[in-house]
């Protein structure tokens, strides 16, 4: 007997009320997925916007201890900083970024005093720091990859002393995890995980961020001699295995939607833990989308959240993680 075919088989039988949809719904969002990633400035209570991305601000640190200790009442339990560092402490050798008092060390502290049991990721590469923008050391013009691993290596143990207890190196040098690693196991931070941004794209998409951090305007040239051209997808999967096989915890793919096919051919091929970044300018096409009507705004952000997970993402940076983590609180 055939029963497989219509009109036996009636796909719509599984749609017909919200009761069924939600008992065979494969993916679902938690809001412990969400990493919410943060911007830090200088000074005392300061809160600004930044016009590229709605709704997302700088915060000086008391404010952004403050705002983490209500992300923490959420359920949000990681924060992923990134600072706004002044361009008098920008130079070619990024000194700053391994200075054990610069503004990323200080806001790992004042965080871990007063929430110590949200995770704190610090990202790892120079570009905060670099008076010419770039994630690596230069001389004209070219980046230094095996010079730059040193001072990220100094970078992370600063941070890694300050409390972080996640370092993601976002910098897209060779060989840099291994070299992160063996400094950590050295001095006694064995227990800090690696996760490493293992394929990131060199994307148009970064723009508002740059914007946010102000490493767009000092950027000379383009940062495509490391970061990975768009059009190539066995290479992501080389990148990560290099990155496992150096003893990366974890890893992230970024940016998100547009490279959801990595995302989904990294799950099928590798047992870590997989990390998707819903970058800046994502954020922006939404919210901007929104603002002119053209798309429904709490509709379109949970539905691209959700390919993420649909794609095979353990978690997701997001800059709507705060907004998301309301609505699943009142779905509640
Ligand atoms: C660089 C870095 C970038 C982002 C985070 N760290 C991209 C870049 O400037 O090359 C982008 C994140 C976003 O767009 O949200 N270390």
């Amino acid at each position: 007997m055939i029963t497989s075919i219509f009109p036996f088989t009636r796909p719509r039988r599984l749609r017909q009320n919200h009761q069924i949809r939600s008992l065979v719904r494969e993916n679902t969002l938690s809001v412990d997925d969400l990493i919410l990633p943060m911007f830090v400035i200088e000074g005392e209570n300061i809160s600004e916007d930044i016009t590229t991305m709605p709704n997302v601000k700088r915060y000086s640190v008391d404010l952004l201890v403050a705002k983490a200790m209500e992300l923490y009442e959420l359920g949000i339990k990681a924060i992923a900083l990134f600072p706004i560092v002044s361009d008098e402490l920008k130079s070619e050798l990024c000194e700053e970024s391994y200075n054990e008092q610069n503004l990323i060390c200080r806001t790992i502290r004042a965080l871990k005093e007063k929430i110590p049991h949200m995770l704190v990721i610090a990202d790892v590469a120079l570009d905060p720091y670099n008076i010419n923008g770039h994630d690596g050391l230069t001389v004209n013009g070219e980046i230094l990859n095996d010079e730059t691993i040193d001072i990220l290596c100094k970078q992370a143990l600063s941070c890694a002393k300050a409390g972080a207890d996640i370092l993601a190196p976002s910098d897209m040098m060779d060989g840099r995890i291994i070299a992160i690693r063996e400094i950590l196991e050295g001095n006694d931070f064995s227990h800090v995980a690696i996760v490493s941004y293992s394929a990131k794209y060199c994307s148009s998409f970064y723009g508002p961020f740059r914007d946010a951090v102000g490493s767009g305007s000092a950027l000379k040239g383009d940062k495509k001699t490391y970061q990975m051209d768009p059009a190539n997808a066995k290479e992501a999967l080389r990148e990560i295995a290099l990155d496992i096989e150096e003893s990366a915890d974890a890893i992230i793919i970024k940016p998100g939607i547009a490279y959801l096919d990595i995302v989904s051919q990294a799950k099928e091929n590798f047992n870590v833990p997989i990390f998707s970044y819903q970058v800046s300018g994502e954020y922006a096409m939404i919210k901007f989308a929104s603002q002119h009507k053209a798309i429904d705004h709490d509709q379109a952000m949970l539905e691209s959240l959700l390919a993420f997970k649909r794609a095979g993402a353990d978690c997701i940076l997001t800059y709507f993680a705060e907004d998301v983590a309301k609505i699943l609180k009142e779905q509640k």
